[in-house]
C-alpha cells in the first residue's frame, strides 16, 4: 500500500512524459523549440494591420470558428480535397472568413526559424492574442502545445456556429455545448467591438423585422437611418462597422452600444433587450469598467482556446495549414526516404 502510494506520487511528480494520458497546455510550451515564435507572429500581424486595420477582428474570429468546430486544431483551415469536406464553405463561414492568407504568411515566417515545430493551432491562437494587443484590447497570455486535426467537418460548422438570428436561448445553448457559461457568451460577444458584418445579417432587422413589416423596436431610430443608408433595400451586400465610433479598436463601446440599441446585430442587442434576462446586468459591468471586460474576455478568451484541443501524440503538425501531412506510407522497397517524402509533400 505504502509502495503504491510512493509509486503514484512520483508519478505525479514526473508529471507527463510516459504515465500521463493527457498532455497539458503549457504557455512556454516553446521556450526551447521556438523560443521567439511570439514575435515572428507579431511581426506579420502587425505589417498587415498597418495597410489593413480590419485584420485583428477578422483573426480573431478565426480563431473563434476553429475552437467552435471540433476544438482549436486548425480544422478551419483545411481547404477541400479528396477526403476533406472544407469547413471554409460552411454557411456561417462561405464569403466571410477572412485572414487565411495571413496565417499562412506567420506559418511561412515561423517556418523559416524553427520548422516542423510549431503547429497551424497554435499560430492561430497566437494570432488571436497579438491582434488583441495591436487592436488596444487585453493581454492574452494563452498556454500553448496544441496540435493540428486530421479532420475537418462541415456538418458540425454548420450546427455549431451561432446564427445571428438565434434567441438568447439558442445562444446560450450553443455556448454551453462548447462549456462556455452566459458571461463568457457577453465577454466573447464584446469582440464585436470591432471589424465589420455585411448588410444581409441585418436587412430584416432594417425593413421587416421577423415579418412585422416594421424595424427592429430595439433599434435605436437615428442609428436605424444611418444603418438603411448603409444597407438600402435591395442594394449591394456592402460592409457596415460593428463599433460606428472606434471601429477598429477592441474597447468596450460594444456594450455602452447596447444600453443605447446601437447593437448591430440581434444576436447583439438582445443580450441587452431581452426583457429580465441575467445578461443585461453583465452588459451594464462591463459597460461601466473597461477593466472589468478586458479581465473577463481575456479568461474567456483562453477558456475557449482550450476547447477540444489535441496534445501528446494526437493529431499532427502540419506542414502547411490548408493540408494535412502527406502519410509517409511504407511502400513495397521499403520505408520512404526522407526526400522522396519531401516530394509527396510537394506534389500536393
Ligand atoms: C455570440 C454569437 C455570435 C454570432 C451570432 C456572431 C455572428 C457574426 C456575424 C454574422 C458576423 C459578420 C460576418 C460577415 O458579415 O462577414 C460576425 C463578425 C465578427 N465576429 Fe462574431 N458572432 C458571434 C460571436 C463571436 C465571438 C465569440 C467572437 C470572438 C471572440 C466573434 C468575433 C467576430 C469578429 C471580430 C467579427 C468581425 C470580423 C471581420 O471584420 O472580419 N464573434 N460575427
Ligand atoms: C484554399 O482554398 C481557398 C479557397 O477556399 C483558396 O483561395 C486558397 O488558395 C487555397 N489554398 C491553397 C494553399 O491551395
Ligand atoms: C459558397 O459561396 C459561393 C460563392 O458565393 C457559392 O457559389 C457556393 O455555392 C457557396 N457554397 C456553399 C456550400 O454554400
Ligand atoms: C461531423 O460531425 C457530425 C455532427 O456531430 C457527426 O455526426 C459526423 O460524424 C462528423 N463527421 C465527420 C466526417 O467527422
Ligand atoms: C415582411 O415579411 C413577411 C414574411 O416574410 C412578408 O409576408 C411580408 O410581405 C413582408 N412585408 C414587407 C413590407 O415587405
Amino acid at each position: 500500500m505504502r509502495f503504491l502510494c510512493v509509486v503514484v506520487i512520483a508519478m505525479v511528480m514526473l508529471g507527463g512524459l510516459p504515465f500521463s494520458s493527457e498532455a497539458q497546455l503549457d504557455p512556454f510550451f516553446y521556450r526551447h523549440s521556438c523560443p521567439h515564435v511570439h514575435r515572428v507572429v507579431f511581426k506579420v500581424v502587425e505589417k498587415v494591420s498597418k495597410r489593413d486595420h480590419r485584420m485583428p477582428a477578422s483573426l480573431i474570429r478565426l480563431f473563434f470558428h476553429d475552437c467552435f468546430v471540433q476544438g482549436c486544431d486548425a480544422s478551419v483551415l483545411l481547404n477541400n480535397t479528396a477526403t476533406i469536406v472544407s469547413e471554409q464553405q460552411a454557411l456561417p463561414n462561405n464569403n466571410s472568413l477572412r485572414g487565411l492568407d495571413v496565417v499562412n504568411d506567420i506559418k511561412t515566417a515561423v517556418e523559416k526559424v524553427c520548422p516542423k515545430v510549431v503547429s497551424c493551432a497554435d499560430i492561430l491562437t497566437l494570432a488571436a492574442e497579438v491582434s488583441s494587443v495591436l487592436a488596444g484590447g487585453p493581454f492574452l497570455k494563452f498556454p500553448l502545445g496544441r496540435r493540428d486535426s486530421l479532420t475537418a467537418n462541415r456538418t458540425l460548422a454548420n450546427q455549431n456556429l451561432p446564427s445571428p438570428f438565434s434567441t438568447l436561448t439558442q445562444l446560450k445553448d450553443a455556448f454551453a455545448v462548447q462549456g462556455l457559461d452566459t458571461t463568457d457568451l457577453v465577454a466573447l460577444s464584446g469582440a464585436h467591438t470591432f471589424g465589420r458584418a455585411h448588410c444581409f445579417f441585418i436587412l430584416g432587422r432594417l425593413y421587416n423585422f421577423s415579418g412585422t413589416g416594421r424595424p427592429d423596436p430595439t433599434l435605436d431610430t437615428t442609428y436605424l437611418q444611418e444603418l438603411r443608408r448603409i444597407c438600402p433595400q435591395g442594394g449591394p451586400n456592402n460592409l457596415v462597422n460593428f463599433d460606428p465610433t472606434t471601429p477598429d479598436i477592441l474597447d468596450k463601446n460594444y456594450y455602452s452600444n447596447l444600453q443605447v440599441k446601437k447593437g448591430l446585430l440581434q444576436s447583439d442587442q438582445l443580450l441587452f433587450s431581452t426583457p429580465g434576462a441575467d445578461t443585461i446586468s453583465i452588459v451594464n459591468r462591463f459597460s461601466s469598467s473597461q477593466n472589468a471586460f478586458f479581465n473577463s474576455f481575456a479568461t474567456s478568451m483562453i477558456k475557449m482556446g482550450n476547447i477540444g484541443v489535441l496534445t501528446g501524440k494526437k493529431g499532427e503538425i502540419r506542414n502547411q495549414c490548408n493540408f494535412i501531412n502527406a502519410k509517409s506510407v511504407e511502400l513495397d522497397m521499403g520505408s520512404v526516404t526522407s526526400e522522396s517524402e519531401e516530394g509527396l509533400v510537394g506534389s500536393i
